[in-house]
């Protein structure tokens, strides 16, 4: 799996470390009182440098009844931040987990990250204390591209979050949507199955990069659900300027660049560019959602009066605005959220799905013969996906190997709290890493870095439900409780059909029958492919 543990910096390094950063200060300030500079002064330094250390590691557990979590020594102003580096992904807080067991702390400047790694205590973090971990971390450019909080995926836990997530509920979020909507999803998925078949030789020989008409599928699903409004193609100037939008929106939250003015407040004015770029593309973007999509629905309710019929999430969304309950930027950040909750991470599932699929030809064959066997020649809808369990279990298992959010979105307890044993400093930044309860040879056996939906079937459930009663705390890619993600309602039956439907009318296949490259790319706390594969695509009579 290649995880490489990062060794702590022992306490004598970082005397040695401080000792160095002393000696030029004590030199400069001996050749200012003229005072010459021997060993004495070395000596004081490192004197000085143990006392620093000892005063701050003391302060550090003093205050707590139950110590800090363990984790590596910790330096003033920067914390761990130089030795652990930016790119603290799935994999290296897995490493680290195998040092510092299943809960540890990092220092990264002024702020904490605690990193959760065993189901135990995730149950304890998504459901038990679920209320008092329930809230969210942002940091500087999340600030701006959630207008503080005013959205609901990024707010604090509290009336506002309730509310939000009450009203996002009935126009998303139900059994009655799925039914409502799952006939117009399938009618876009056969739209791209159509546009293969129209390009049959192209997509056969040379192949194509499914991702983009993927895309633009589910921008069509997602705006119709939400705008009653969809793209005519890939090249739609309003499709293009969307995407820009998003994608430019992503790189810049997701971006490791900002790290340094986000953890050390004293560093935050040389972030002051890059802080600006967001606030321009953000302005730019949410005028974009308003004037192309809000206000048309606006318009539109308006010149109905009262006999408008709502005919779309934005109606439910607005309504509830005329009502009073939440505020016209409330209305604009669950715009924002969805574009990139529901897109993007249903997409990067999509391609990871597709890319395991390319190269396991063998689970192609085996979803066609459930579907034909179980259906007997009936197409495959939203109703009977249940009745083929291993198509479900091919899309747990792309999930369970390429976790989109791999770390949840990150949780935060507003008060200080208790885990495991441990004091959580108030505010800290709470990490599930939901990678690694679905990929530790602990929990799953030999070969967890293996694709195989089997695992997910009746007959392999040896290792039921570690933890939390029913809920099987290893496989939480959506998260459990009460920020979990209710998306979970469209993304698996979404998931589910795309799969099914290029199965049954493709054999997918990689160009000069080599394997698709499954390398990762991963951001803040999002994972996806990092190279967008061509596909073959041989039409199945
Ligand atoms: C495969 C697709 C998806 C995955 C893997 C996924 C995953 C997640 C995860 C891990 C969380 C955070 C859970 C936690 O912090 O404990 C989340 C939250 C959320 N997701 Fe999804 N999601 C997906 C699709 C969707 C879709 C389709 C929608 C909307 C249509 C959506 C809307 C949301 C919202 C609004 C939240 C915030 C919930 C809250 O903070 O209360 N997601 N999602």
């Amino acid at each position: 799996m290649g995880l490489q543990a990062k060794k702590p910096l022992s306490s004598t390094l970082i005397i040695i470390t401080l000792a160095a950063a002393l000696i030029p200060i004590t030199k400069l300030l001996c050749s200012h009182l003229s005072i010459p500079f021997p060993t004495f002064q070395f000596s004081l330094t490192i004197v000085a440098s143990s006392l620093i250390l000892y005063i701050y590691s003391n302060s550090k557990n003093k205050k707590h009844s139950a110590p800090l979590p363990p984790g590596p020594t910790s330096v003033p102003i920067f914390g761990n931040w130089l030795q652990v580096g930016n790119d603290l992904n799935h994999r290296v807080l897995a490493s680290m987990s195998q040092t510092y067991g299943p809960i540890f702390l990092l220092k990264l400047g002024s702020k904490n990250l605690v990193v959760v790694s065993d189901p135990e205590l995730a149950t304890q973090v998504l459901h038990s204390q679920g209320v008092e971990f329930g809230s969210r971390p942002r940091n500087v450019v999340f600030d701006i591209f959630t207008g503080n909080g005013q959205d609901m995926v990024f707010t604090v836990y509290g009336d506002h979050w309730r509310k939000m997530r009450r009203i996002m509920t009935l126009p998303f979020f139900t059994n009655k949507v799925v039914q409502n909507y799952s006939d117009m999803w399938e009618q876009e998925m056969d739209l791209v199955v159509q546009d293969l078949k129209a390009n049959e030789v192209v997509v056969r020989s040379e192949g194509i990069v499914i991702r983009r008409r993927l895309q633009l599928m589910l921008y069509n699903i997602m705006y119709r659900m939400m705008f009653d409004a969809k793209f005519e193609s890939q090249e739609d100037p309003l499709f293009i300027q969307a995407t820009r939008f998003n994608s430019e929106r992503s790189r810049l939250a997701q971006s490791f660049e900002y790290n340094y003015g986000d953890f050390i407040p004293l560093l935050r004015p040389f972030l002051r560019g890059y802080l600006n770029k967001c606030k321009d593309l953000q302005t730019r973007r949410l005028a974009f959602f308003n004037n192309y999509y809000v206000d048309k629905r606006r318009k539109i309710m308006a010149a109905n009066g009262d006999k408008h019929k709502i005919s779309c999430a934005m109606d439910h969304i607005i309504d509830a605005q005329m009502k009073g309950e939440i505020s016209e930027e409330n209305v604009i950040y669950i715009v924002e959220n969805i574009n990139v909750a529901a897109i993007e991470t249903t997409l990067w599932s999509m391609e990871w799905a597709i890319a395991e699929l390319v190269n396991h030809p063998a689970v192609q064959a085996k979803i066609r013969d459930e579907i034909s066997s179980v259906l007997k020649g009936e197409p495959v809808t939203e109703s009977n996906l249940n009745q083929l369990p291993y198509l479900q279990a091919t899309v747990k298992e792309t999930l369970r190997l390429h976790t989109p959010i791999p770390l949840l979105v990150p949780h935060m307890n507003l008060e200080e709290a208790k885990l495991g044993g441990y004091t959580i400093p108030k505010e800290s930044k709470v990490v599930v890493n939901a990678w690694w309860l679905a990929n530790n040879p602990s929990w799953w056996g030999e070969n967890p870095e293996e694709f195989r939906p089997e695992r997910f079937l009746e007959e392999e459930r040896g290792t039921d439900a570690v933890a939390g009663g029913k809920v099987d705390f290893r496989f939480v890619p959506f998260g459990v409780g009460r920020r979990s993600c209710p998306g979970i309602i469209l993304a698996l039956p979404i998931l589910g059909l795309v799969i099914a439907k290029l199965v049954s009318d493709f054999q997918m296949d990689a160009p000069n029958e080599t394997k698709i490259d499954v390398s990762e790319k991963g951001g803040q706390f999002s994972l996806h492919i990092a190279n967008h594969s061509t596909v073959l695509f041989h039409p199945i009579n």
